[in-house]
């Protein structure tokens, strides 16, 4: 193993190497007092994912109602012939996001010899033992993890990776978590870190009915619930908060306007609570809004690709498109 870690490193033998990027921790209690001073309340749904969150997120993608995982592991298997013409052989797959690294041995089986895998993810136990169980799996891969926030880029050329085409792996429609021009921004910075004869290849969740989508975020075992409520038990329990979770209600709604579903915490009574030493209150009814999750067309996930510098060279769909994976490259630069 190369061990790239900057600060303590704990040893992780199945992996070629971990490189910890420190994503600031700091941040969560900065974010979390600016989106709860705002009006409307709101904070950013990276913070749902520390070890908890993660093995909730890992629930969620088997219930029935949620249909975005079945529907795109559906799909790489049909398409994965396809993906090995495109990709060629030898390539070096990297996966912003990467959470359980279960979707990439679809196309790790798929590809012709592919020469290395990389996890990027920011929450790094659930990061480490995911690469480490594909390390053991496919123990000809050269394997490695970062632990890193892939809004600021993709910062490679430390790494001891394998030579070959990069192809870039970003399932599951996170891309839908971000604002259209902090989508924009992700895809470029992506871009910034891409050589060449690199691909993205994306997973983007699409516009349907309002009914499937508000089932999809609010299943009837109340797992999604637990998941967005788990952002209270982190506030509480990290950065000394009051808030009462049991006045707290998970909601999730359909926003046409934006072409997107939103989660939000809703005050059932009025309360006052305190976040790191800070006094604020929520009035009955009021909601935390907690994450954005953009549903596209192919006409507007396509804009957004070319407004970041990539060309969509193929799209797939499942029969009822319900889904879309799309194959980008960047275009020539400007
Ligand atoms: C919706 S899950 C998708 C997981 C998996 N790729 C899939 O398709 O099932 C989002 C994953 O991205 C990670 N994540 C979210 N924001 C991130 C960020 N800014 N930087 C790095 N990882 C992030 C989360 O920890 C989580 O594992």
């Amino acid at each position: 193993m190369t061990d790239l870690t900057l600060g303590q490193s704990p040893v992780h033998a199945a992996l070629d190497f971990f490189d910890d990027q420190h994503p600031p921790a700091g941040d969560f209690l900065r974010d979390v007092l600016t989106g709860l001073a705002a009006t409307p309340k709101s904070i950013p749904p990276v913070y749902f994912y520390d070890a908890a969150g993660s093995a909730l997120f890992d629930q969620i993608t088997g219930l029935p109602e949620y249909y975005v995982t079945r529907t795109e592991l559906a799909l790489l298997d049909r398409i994965g012939p396809e993906l090995a013409d495109l990709a060629g052989p030898g390539a070096v797959v990297i996966e912003p996001g990467s959470g359980s690294s279960v979707k990439i041995r679809k196309l790790l089986d798929a590809l012709d010899s592919p020469a290395g895998y990389v996890g990027l993810d920011i929450s790094g136990e659930h990061l480490i033992a995911a690469c480490e169980e594909l390390a053991r799996d496919y123990p000809d891969l050269h394997t490695g993890a970062i632990c890193a926030d892939f809004t600021t880029g993709l910062s490679l050329d430390h790494l001891p990776l394998p030579q070959g085409r990069r192809i870039l792996f970003f399932p599951g429609s996170t891309i839908g978590n971000f604002e259209p021009d902090a989508a924009r921004d992700v895809l470029a910075g992506f871009r910034q870190g891409m050589r060449a004869g690199d691909a993205i290849l994306i997973g983007a969740d699409r516009v349907k009915s309002p009914a499937t989508l508000e089932a999809a975020y609010d299943d009837a075992q109340g797992v999604t619930a637990a998941f967005n409520l788990n952002l209270v038990d982190r506030i509480n329990a990290e950065l000394k908060g009051t808030l009462d979770p049991s006045q707290l209600k998970h909601v999730s709604v359909w926003n046409a306007d934006k072409s997107r579903i939103e989660m939000h915490l809703e005050a059932l009574e009025p309360q006052k609570f305190e976040v790191g030493g800070q006094a604020f209150s929520l009035a009955r009814g009021e909601r935390i809004h907690t994450e954005n999750s953009h549903k596209f067309t192919p006409e507007s996930f396509q804009t957004l690709a070319r407004s970041a510098g990539f060309d969509v060279l193929r799209s797939w769909s499942d029969p009822a498109e319900l889904f879309s994976l799309h194959w980008l490259e960047p275009n020539a630069k400007a």
